[in-house]
């Protein structure tokens, strides 16, 4: 197959699932003595464009990781910054969903975030709710061990209420009462930057997940960088345990 003159895996070897750990943005700032707010703003450009890039391709659900549970940690006036490029990153998402007809998901817990944003982030959840086309998760406060703690609180809580058997619990129940309920386990996540770690992205979701490590830096990131995951992605042999 091949788009724009770039070359890419047939569509059976596609995953249907990528996640985005999208890293680098401050990295890429410094380098060219901007503030690292800079590159939060030029990450969400490109992340923009991947998403356009990834429904062109083919893919089905893509998953990118924007805040993560520990980024708090960071100085006051950058997780400002960030949650300011969300707000007005928000208006483009709902122009977006309803010209491609995207359904838009936010993983993550919204109670610590300010009201208008939360209110924002649901009213673009609810009119997207029925589209078709791409499903776009943008994980924003989000971990995958808090995401866990919280299916396991509502486990207990309906185990308690006598709706279920805690031995009868399931794996498939479990995936249920995730963020990403209903949606297919991410078959390739790529991270670019250079780091290789998950940093507590889709941690119970990746157990089969092919990793796709670049040296890029997200503001960076295109259609290539990504195409060239795609094939290394094709050229995995996924055994599942198997043979
Ligand atoms: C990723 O880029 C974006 C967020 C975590 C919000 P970073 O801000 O982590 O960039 P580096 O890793 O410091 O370069
Ligand atoms: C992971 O990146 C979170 C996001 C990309 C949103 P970090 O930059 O926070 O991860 P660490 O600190 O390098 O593990
Ligand atoms: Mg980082």
């Amino acid at each position: 197959m091949e788009q724009q003159g770039i070359s890419l895996p047939a569509q059976e070897f596609l995953p249907r699932h990528v996640g985005i750990i999208m890293d680098g943005n401050g990295r890429w700032a410094q380098k060219q003595g901007l503030p690292r707010s800079a590159g939060h703003k030029k990450g969400a450009e490109v992340f923009e464009q991947i998403v356009k890039d990834c429904d062109e391709i083919g893919i089905k659900v893509v998953t990118a990781y924007a805040f993560s549970t520990e980024n708090w940690k960071r100085p006051q006036a950058e997780v400002e910054a960030i949650m300011n490029l969300l707000r007005s990153y928000l208006k483009r998402l709902d122009a977006m969903q309803k010209k491609d007809n995207g359904r838009i998901r936010f993983l993550g817990d919204k109670t610590p975030l300010d009201a208008d944003l939360r209110r924002m982030m649901e009213e673009v959840e609810a009119a997207s709710a029925n589209n078709s086309g791409i499903e776009i998760n943008i994980a924003v406060n989000y971990g995958g061990r808090a995401e866990l703690v919280r299916a396991a609180q509502t486990l207990a809580r309906q185990a308690m209420a006598g709706e279920i058997v805690p031995g009868d619990i399931t794996e498939e129940m479990l995936s249920d009462r995730l963020y990403t309920h209903g949606q297919p386990d991410p078959d390739l996540i790529i991270r670019p930057s250079g780091e290789e770690r998950l940093s507590n992205f889709l941690v119970w979701q990746s157990a089969y997940a092919e990793f796709v490590f670049m040296d890029v830096l997200w503001p960076d990131f295109n259609k290539e960088h990504l195409a060239e995951a795609l094939w290394e992605y094709a050229r995995r042999n996924r055994r599942f345990g198997g043979v």
